[in-house]
């Protein structure tokens, strides 16, 4: 029995085992610090929790509609308004499990096979992934002047007569950088001129620091109704600390959104109802959690971002958003996915390879722990790697001794 070329082509996550590896260690005691997560640890929004309860005690959870509920349409509507000042229609948006299903099903609405997808790297991990499943093609593009900030002139490079859609992530997973809003309105504008699909993953989008102001596409959108290739997705796993609910969404054509319904209706249907009413009530009710996560991530941010200076040898772009720093290590280890097996093995500091995000030879570590958990991690990497630190480190009880310097 053969396995499918595309099957095949679906690479390992290096992430996934590295967090399994982690887990299994933590399962045994080992002190384990966790720089590798992509998830807040707030608590869900009480709004949430009082919306679902209430329709589970009912019993009665059934099929909902494919695209959601009408009722958590109007959420998406409304949060479309309050955020992009769109006013959509219910056929203009579609919820699914997760906004990676979402952006899934887009690229199932749009890609044929041999299409090419393109995105800026380094790159949220899924996209060549999601791209790869399609049949189609993944294009990530570095920046050549080697910032994180993607240059039209390095997409238009790469543009040929297959591309068919490009993403943009802004803040960035993993870098944290917002794309400066030129650069987004040059991309809308070449997409509306050349036909193409833009996808904007805007998941991280009220997670922004220093006073920055998120970047609306529709500002630079000049065409409407179905011959609009914009699609924004989102969801209320980052923002709202809800990712074991998977519920996201997208707002598009009415075209798109209908082909995308009938794709999902032969996925997995309609998302789970309870996690739809759950996810109405984050987006419905009281918003203070998102800005006290903000503030949280903002300082965490800033703990990282000193504890990094004091780390010879280290470069780091300091994040604009998001909860995450891509931190420049090549002068240790040019290979990320060794060096991070390497810091789980010696001083069980998790973190994640960049070469899983496009770029060897940087780590992406998260800020979503505790300030503890940040400094404490930062502090046993210096030691792991550092010649000029003690030869010697306490976790706990325990004596570390390092003899492979
Ligand atoms: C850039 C980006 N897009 C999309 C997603 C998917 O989010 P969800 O949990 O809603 O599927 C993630 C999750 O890590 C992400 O980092």
């Amino acid at each position: 029995m053969s396995i499918s070329l595309i099957g095949r082509s679906i690479g390992e996550s290096a992430t996934l085992l590295l967090n399994e590896k982690a887990a299994i260690l933590k399962a045994k005691g080992e002190p384990i610090i966790h720089l590798g997560g992509g998830e807040p640890r707030s608590k869900s929004p009480i709004d949430a929790i009082t919306g679902l309860s209430g329709l589970l005690t009912s019993g009665e959870i059934r099929y909902t509609p494919v695209d959601g509920t009408i009722e958590m349409k109007k959420a998406i509507i409304r949060y479309m308004d309050e955020f992009y000042g769109r006013k959509f229609e219910p056929e203009n948006v579609i919820a699914s499990s997760g906004a990676k299903q979402a952006i899934m099903v887009a690229l199932q609405a749009i890609l044929d096979p041999q299409d090419e997808v393109i995105f800026p790297a380094p790159y949220w991990v899924s996209y060549p992934e999601m791209a790869k499943l399609c049949g189609a093609i993944p294009v990530p593009v570095l920046p050549e002047d080697g910032s994180f900030h993607p240059r039209m002139q390095d997409i238009l490079q790469n543009v040929t007569t297959y591309t068919k859609v490009i993403i943009l992530n802004s803040p960035n997973n993993p870098t944290g950088v917002l794309y400066s809003a030129d650069f987004v309105k040059e991309v809308v504008e070449f997409c509306e001129k050349e036909g193409l699909y833009l996808i904007m993953d805007d998941i991280y989008h009220r997670l922004i620091f220093d006073g920055k102001k998120r970047v609306n596409p529709y500002d630079y959108t000049t065409v409407y109704d179905d011959n609009s290739k914009l699609i924004v997705t989102n969801g209320v796993s980052k923002q709202y600390a809800m990712t074991g609910f998977r519920i996201g969404w997208a707002a598009g054509s009415k075209k798109v959104i209908r082909v995308m319904s009938n794709i999902q209706g032969h996925q997995t249907a309609g998302p789970a109802v309870i996690l739809q009413k759950a996810a109405i009530g984050a987006i419905n009710g009281v918003q203070s959690g998102v800005e006290s996560l903000r503030l949280t991530l903002e300082n965490n941010r800033n703990v990282m971002m000193d504890r990094l200076a004091g780390f010879e040898g280290v470069k780091a772009t300091r994040p604009d958003g998001t909860f995450y720093v891509f931190a420049d290590f090549s002068v240790y280890d040019k290979d990320s996915k060794k060096l991070s097996e390497f810091l789980l093995e010696k001083v069980r500091v998790l973190t994640m390879p960049g070469i899983e995000f496009g770029l060897d030879g940087y780590l992406r570590l998260s800020t979503c722990g505790s300030i503890k958990d940040i400094t404490e991690g930062i502090e046993r990497i210096k030691w792991a790697l550092d010649p000029n630190s003690p030869n010697e480190l306490y976790i706990g009880e325990r004596k570390l001794v390092r003899d492979w310097l």
